[in-house]
């Protein structure tokens, strides 16, 4: 009762009157993220109420013990939360854990200060759904935005208020483990899936969205660069030019600004020397003086520790001051600030103002969540049996998991598998039965017993068809050879009419810390497809992994491919709906599917150089290789359908404009072929001479539509200001005159339909 009351006298006093400061400040300078004067001025009630080691307190997250991604460091925290020095404990999960952490935060702490509460809710929460990359994929930009929606609601409903997402590193290096987390390699299309997936994860009016019970915090991750890893190899060194970064890396953190999010993550790498989580020219520079961003910053795991071995601090000591000293406001996991902080202002080595922004900042989301008026908000037993894994959710994982499927190859159109010609389905590979990988690495409560099989899925769709299969795994996903499979599998596929061969990665060759060097299928995979191909049957190769892969040899051998990705809970269902042709794929690539892996980096917006190449022209001592062409295995943008899209009539409205001008590009695509479908339609340009060289093409605009079988359209693209300004030396956006190309068509390297405007300045 007593600690009820005190609560309940400063939420009063905060509200009603303020409070004085202990130290006479009551103001620090800091710039609220609501910009609601009473939550700027609660905020700086209760500031003024704290002493310097209960604002510290505020910087420093926990972990609870599951789902660590790095080393556990034992930490108790409960006699920190006691004590009211924690700011935010992640991974501990359960209405009922969590309302215990809250009690003790807010019955026992001086100032009964709640907590935040984070998780990864990276694609869903227990429904799982496709991988990011795989949703990014579907090119739906409200269907990401909703999945994200529905994330939240079941993450909210079990107590979490801080989401760990999303992820928006550009990638461009599928040997990086974690490309599976993000949109792919293109920032306008990566500006656009995280702007929507803020919106989704965090509501869309204004900061008051967060006061609902059923959004959540989201963070953008990880500033930056981080998907700029040397060698793909997770955590390495990043040096790249400002230039880049800021039209390569920065946008889509721009746009998750934009749209509103309200904290950001830093990256393990460093910068040029400098690591990200230590970086002022990141965190105040950038973050705060250029782009105004307002929310909170959190470190990633362990990371101000981490400037240890990066080198660039000599203890924990150090690497703290440099990192608060950066911008940084809490400390995931390393108790730099919690230990030396209150050191370090002492010593005059970090401002007690720098500490207030902080704290405020921190204790502005709380305020924002509505926390302080009930801390125990989100803890509803009843509300989390009802959402959590609500059975209409599986629904729309469905939906979400058809449209990411990818259809890269369909030779004779062998697919789809209809009773017509294709009576007996071989089935076979170690994907088939596989349940535990179907939900990649970052599912976070997503239970992998429940997610469907690939071979579940076809029993159910297929029950009523007068097709029949016959099973046999052929080999494991990666162990050695078994002989017994491979023959078991060998006479199963003689006597069928088609091959489907489900083959990819454990889904713990993806995500975090799962780089590869190589990028083909397992060794004893692609020995059973060799053998297979000997038969002579058609083979569709329905494939689940989280990244491109090197399929060189199976784009030559086989007859089609199913780029299925992770699919999550719905998976078995999901495919085999497109493998029937109830649904008819639409999905494409968002990240190149490179020849190999000696052509990475491989992006669809690379530079021309100054000795461009053309396939195939024969020419010396040009930008190529001797063994393989220039050109991807598989394009940005690439996907195809069961019908065929005829692109053409390009229309411009003019072949010039001026500054303030536009111009109306039109194109017909028609739906030839024998099935309704969705086509992605999409405007490439490219800026021919800049004061700044610019890529080959840019995407810079896309629809998508759908046909009934004959049905055209006329899609229409605007060209003005916004489209065709780039970034100047002077890091301003601008315009130059001069000549553009431009390019509608199915994918990045589809350049059917290309036209040429002028900019005309005065
Ligand atoms: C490390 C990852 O890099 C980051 O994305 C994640 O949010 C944290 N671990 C917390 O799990």
């Amino acid at each position: 009762m007593k600690k009820k009351f005190i609560y309940s006298a400063i939420i009063a006093g905060m509200s009603l009157f303020g409070c004085q400061s202990n130290n006479g400040t009551v103001n620090s300078g800091w710039k609220s993220y609501s910009q609601d004067p009473v939550i700027e001025h609660k905020v700086d009630s209760l500031l003024s109420l704290m002493t310097l080691e209960e604002k510290i307190g505020q910087m420093a997250q926990f972990s609870g013990h599951t789902n660590l991604t790095g080393p556990a460091t034992g930490d108790d925290f409960r006699e920190y939360v006691d004590k009211g020095l924690v700011g935010s404990i992640f991974n501990v999960f359960s209405v009922d854990a969590l309302r215990k952490i809250q009690e003790y935060a807010v019955e026992k702490s001086r100032l009964n200060i709640p907590v935040l509460f984070a998780a990864d809710v990276i694609h869903g929460y227990k429904t799982t759904f496709p991988i990011p990359l795989a949703e990014s994929c579907s090119w739906d930009l409200e269907l990401m935005e909703q999945s994200a929606r529905t994330a939240a609601i079941e993450a909210t409903a079990d107590g979490i208020n801080w989401n760990f997402a999303p992820m928006v590193d550009i990638a461009r290096d599928p040997r990086w483990g974690r490309v599976m987390e993000g949109a792919g390699e293109d920032p306008y299309l990566g500006s656009l899936v995280a702007s929507a997936r803020v919106k989704g994860f965090q509501g869309i009016s204004s900061y008051k969205d967060l006061a609902k019970t059923n959004t959540l915090i989201a963070c953008a991750k990880h500033f930056a660069a981080y998907g700029a890893a040397e060698a793909g190899r997770d955590y390495n060194t990043v040096d790249i030019s400002d230039h880049r970064l800021r039209e390569t890396y920065f946008p889509p953190f721009e746009a998750a600004i934009d749209a509103g999010v309200a904290s950001f993550m830093t990256a393990f790498n460093e910068i040029a020397g400098v690591p990200c989580t230590g970086s002022k020219y990141l965190y105040t520079d950038v973050l705060r003086d250029e782009w105004d961003f307002r929310g909170m910053v959190v470190t990633d795991y362990t990371a101000i520790e981490e400037m240890i071995d990066h080198g660039s601090a000599k203890d924990l000591k150090e690497a703290g001051m440099q990192s608060v000293n950066a911008g940084i406001d809490m400390d995931m996991k390393s108790m730099a600030f919690t230990k030396h902080l209150e050191e370090l202002v002492k010593e005059g080595k970090v401002a007690e103002s720098t500490i207030d922004r902080a704290a405020a900042r921190i204790l502005e989301m709380k305020f924002m969540l509505g926390l302080f008026e009930d801390p125990f908000k989100y803890f509803n037993e009843e509300r989390a049996k009802e959402m959590v894994g609500n059975p209409a959710h599986l629904d729309q994982a469905l939906e979400v998991t058809q449209r990411s499927i990818v259809l890269l190859k369909n030779k004779d159109q062998v697919l789809p598998v209809n009773p017509q010609n294709k009576k007996r389905v071989a089935l076979i590979g170690p994907m088939v039965k596989e349940r535990n990988s179907l939900n990649g690495e970052w599912a976070i409560r997503g239970d992998r017993n429940e997610s469907i099989t690939l071979y579940e899925g076809l029993m159910d769709r297929y029950a009523k068809s007068s097709v029949s299969f016959s099973y046999a795994k052929g080999c494991g996903l990666d162990e050695e050879d078994d002989m017994k499979g491979l023959n078991e599998a060998m006479r199963v596929a003689t006597s069928s009419d088609v091959i489907v061969l489900a083959l990819g990665e454990d889904y713990n060759w993806s995500g975090e810390a799962a780089c590869r060097t190589n990028l083909k299928l397992p060794k004893p995979q692609l020995r059973l497809m060799k053998a297979l191909k000997k038969t002579n049957k058609p083979i569709v190769l329905v494939l689940f992994n989280g990244r491109p892969l090197d399929l060189s040899w199976e784009d030559e051998n086989v007859d089609a491919i199913v780029e299925a990705w992770y699919p999550g809970t719905m998976a078995g269902l999901a495919v085999a709906d497109v493998l029937s042709g109830a649904y008819n794929p639409s999905a494409k690539l968002t990240l190149t599917f490179p020849r190999n892996i000696g052509q990475i980096p491989i992006y669809y917006n690379h530079k021309n150089t100054g000795r461009p190449y053309i396939d195939g022209s024969g020419a010396d001592y040009l930008s190529s290789y001797r063994d393989v062409p220039n050109s991807p295995l598989y394009p940005f943008g690439y996907g195809l359908s069961y019908t065929n899209f005829e692109y053409k009539s390009l229309k411009l409205s003019a072949t010039s404009l001026n500054e303030d001008g536009k111009i109306e590009v039109t194109a017909e695509v028609e739906n030839t072929g024998h099935y309704a479908g969705e086509e992605i339609v999409q405007l490439y340009i490219q800026d021919v001479s800049a004061s700044v060289t610019r890529p080959v093409k840019e995407l810079k605009g896309f629809e998508k539509i759908h046909l009934e079988m004959g049905e055209s359209q006329i899609v229409n693209f605007t060209i003005d200001r916004s489209t065709i300004e780039f970034l100047g030396l002077n890091k301003q956006s601008i315009v130059e005159p001069g000549k553009f190309r431009l390019w509608i068509g199915s994918h990045s390297a589809d350049e059917v339909l290309s036209a040429e405007f002028e900019l005309i300045m005065e």
